[in-house]
């Protein structure tokens, strides 16, 4: 029986983890919970769930979960909050395996302490693997610690990975569904609304990543992710704009062999993988083949998507610019979900943070947290203009 950490149990990932614990009662258990502000959906959690211990973002929503669950008569249920509380879900010594989903740098914290306390983990928060991906991989390499990836091209690289030697890789290949605005004229960008990109064609997903999809950032994040968990430099990832979203990424080895991963377009199957790796369980998450009519590939467009641009210029750079890249899109992203800025200004808003960067290598999360604060910081001041 593995018993899980689940930060981010509230959110989409979250979920569809926990709805593979229910699938699967004799492999997994739920130890303990994350969430931010969903305070319907914890208490929900903790009453199916009865984890040990369960996180809130803040205080306040912490206090309110405690009450109602006193209401409720639980018991039993340690609540704690912030991101001391996120740590301590993480690292919990009932918790054998730690599925890493809260959005943005919130997981990073929690995630680099389930590596130190020796947690293997799920990695689905790919804006950690960005922003401190070096640290990161360093303390699990030291503590020997696995990171499986649950982000679904990551996933796909790891699998076809797995017949291989790594000196004999000659690309990794990401795949992109090209989002919702794959043939939207270049002259329409400006006028592109939230409630238009919201809409992504073939995932359903957390609203940041949604969006992150339309501009093409969620797969520049995806380069950089890649270069880090699979050890390789950004010249060796390519991305192809792969509409069908049935190929989930490809491993292009020296002798010309393309090894590509298919599967359903649907969260469970990644996690399950790594959830149970190095097994395979029996699960109900097919593919029909004969369903498949044909796939296409075609080389993305980086005029119309110049975040995947700078995220490639980022990944050449590494350390502050990855977590610029990071800090200032997330600042945007949420600035045009307000419409305080258009489609395009978010990679106007990405360019400029990354122009006023200073390249440097910060070597502890402290030092992550920092450039990021000053990353946002900049974004917000250039966005207030
Ligand atoms: N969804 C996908 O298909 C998918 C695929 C690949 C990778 N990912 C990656 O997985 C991560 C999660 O994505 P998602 O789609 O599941 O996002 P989501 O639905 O927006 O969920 C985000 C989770 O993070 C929690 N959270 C946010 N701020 C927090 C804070 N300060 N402290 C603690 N918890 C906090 C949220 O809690 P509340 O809801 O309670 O506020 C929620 O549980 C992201 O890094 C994303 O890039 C997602």
């Amino acid at each position: 029986m593995k018993r899980l950490a689940i930060l981010g149990s509230t959110g989409s990932i979250g979920q569809s983890t926990l709805s593979i614990v229910e699938q699967f009662p004799e492999r997994y258990s739920v130890a303990t919970l994350a969430a931010g502000r969903n305070l319907d959906e914890a208490f929900a959690q903790c009453v199916r769930w009865r984890p040990k211990v369960v996180s809130m973002a803040t205080d306040e929503l912490a206090l309110g979960l405690w009450a109602r669950l006193r209401e409720d008569h639980i018991s039993g249920i340690e609540v704690v909050h912030g991101s001391a509380g996120t740590v301590a879900v993480a690292t919990h010594s009932e918790a054998d395996f730690v599925v890493s989903a809260i959005v943005g740098v919130a997981g990073l914290e929690a995630t680099h302490a389930a590596i130190l306390a020796g947690k293997p983990v799920g990695l689905a928060n790919k804006e950690c693997m960005v922003a401190a991906g070096e640290i990161l991989t360093a303390a699990a390499r030291e503590h020997n610690v696995p990171i499986l990836p649950i982000d679904s091209e990551h996933n796909a690289v790891h699998q076809c990975l797995r017949v291989g030697e790594h000196r004999e890789v000659k690309a990794i290949w990401l795949t992109a569904s090209g989002g919702p605005f794959r043939q939207t004229p270049i002259e329409q960008f400006a006028a592109i609304t939230p409630e238009q990109a919201l809409k992504h064609p073939t995932w359903v997903m957390g609203r940041r990543i949604t969006i992150d999809s339309a501009t093409m950032l969620n797969k520049g994040l995806e380069v950089i992710e890649a270069c880090r968990l699979f050890d390789v430099g950004p010249e060796k990832v390519r991305v192809t704009v792969h509409p069908q979203s049935t190929v989930h990424s490809m491993v292009e080895y020296v002798d010309g062999s393309i090894l590509a991963q298919i599967s359903v377009t649907d969260m469970r199957l990644p996690i399950l993988y790594a959830l149970a790796f190095p097994e395979r369980p029996a699960s109900n998450l097919t593919f029909d083949l004969s369903k498949l009519r044909h796939l296409d590939f075609e080389e993305p467009d980086l005029k119309r998507f110049p975040c995947l641009r700078l995220a490639f210029e980022a990944a050449a750079k590494g350390g502050a610019h990855c977590i610029a890249l990071n800090a200032a899109d997330e600042v945007a992203v949420e600035a045009f979900l307000e419409r305080k800025t258009s489609f395009m200004g978010i990679p106007r808003t990405i360019e400029a943070v990354l122009a006023a960067t200073p390249e440097s290598h910060p070597a502890t999360i402290a030092e992550v947290l920092r450039a990021d604060e000053d990353a946002r910081e900049t974004a917000r001041r250039l966005l207030a203009r």
